[in-house]
């Protein structure tokens, strides 16, 4: 297969500013037609959580994918849905402060600490935040290897946000499973990475222990 040349990857980074675009005019369409059914301010936080959740996915889809088609510039992609990600999952907690809490920022705190699966996402998204800051070049240029150790936490996010989602839902696992299994399939294309580290884990407790 011929090399994805750089014009086509910014070609590709258009059509993701458009989907996501056509995303948000999707959703504002729904609201505006009055098609989000009984509650609309729980499936408008549903939409939004589960497209900052599948952005995650797919975000990190893209380094097995470009591994498999001998593409590396389809890395390039991963800092901007990257930060669509983000953007999701924080107009997902804003839809749940200002529709459900009307901006009550002690209630959210209350909630957050009250609700072990909001405290988790909490978590999810302070990851995605601080990936979000220090995916600046600037930054990334500064914080040399211990970047590369930060940006691993993506992986403790999307664990922590499939497990929100699993344990938000009052009904139907089914969907929430299907995320666990994508989510497993995508952390288990990491498994030499997790065996270095699970080993350098034990080589530590067991020069302890000596
Ligand atoms: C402070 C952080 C967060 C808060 C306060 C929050 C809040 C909520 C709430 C209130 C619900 C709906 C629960 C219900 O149906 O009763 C929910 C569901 C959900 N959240 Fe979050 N969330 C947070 C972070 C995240 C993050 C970081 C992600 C993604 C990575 C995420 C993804 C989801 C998903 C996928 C659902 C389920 C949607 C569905 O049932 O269709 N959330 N969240």
């Amino acid at each position: 297969m011929n090399k994805i040349p750089p014009l086509a990857i910014t070609l590709i980074k258009v059509i993701i500013h458009l989907v996501s675009l056509s995303v948000l005019l999707y959703l504002y369409l729904l609201i505006d037609s009055g098609r989000l059914g009984a509650d609309p301010v729980k499936e408008m936080i549903h939409f939004l959580g589960k497209t900052g959740l599948n952005y995650l996915l797919i975000t990190l889809a893209i380094t097995p994918l470009s591994k498999r088609l001998k593409q590396p510039l389809l890395g390039r992609l991963k800092r901007l849905l990257g930060i669509y990600t983000f953007v999701w999952t924080s107009l997902h907690i804003t839809a749940f402060l200002w529709l459900e809490l009307s901006w009550e920022w002690g209630f959210l705190f209350e909630e957050i600490i009250k609700r072990p699966y909001l405290s988790l996402g909490m978590l999810a998204w302070v990851i995605l935040l601080l990936l979000s800051i220090t995916s600046l070049n600037a930054i990334k240029r500064k914080m040399k290897q211990s970047w590369f150790i930060l940006h691993r936490w993506v992986y403790v996010a999307v664990i922590l946000g499939t497990i929100h989602y699993y344990w938000s839902v009052k009904s139907g696992v089914t969907e929430p499973i299907i995320y666990f299994i994508i989510c497993f399939v995508l952390l288990r294309e990491r498994s030499p990475y997790f065996k270095s580290k699970f080993t350098s884990v034990l080589k530590v407790i067991s020069m302890k222990s000596n």
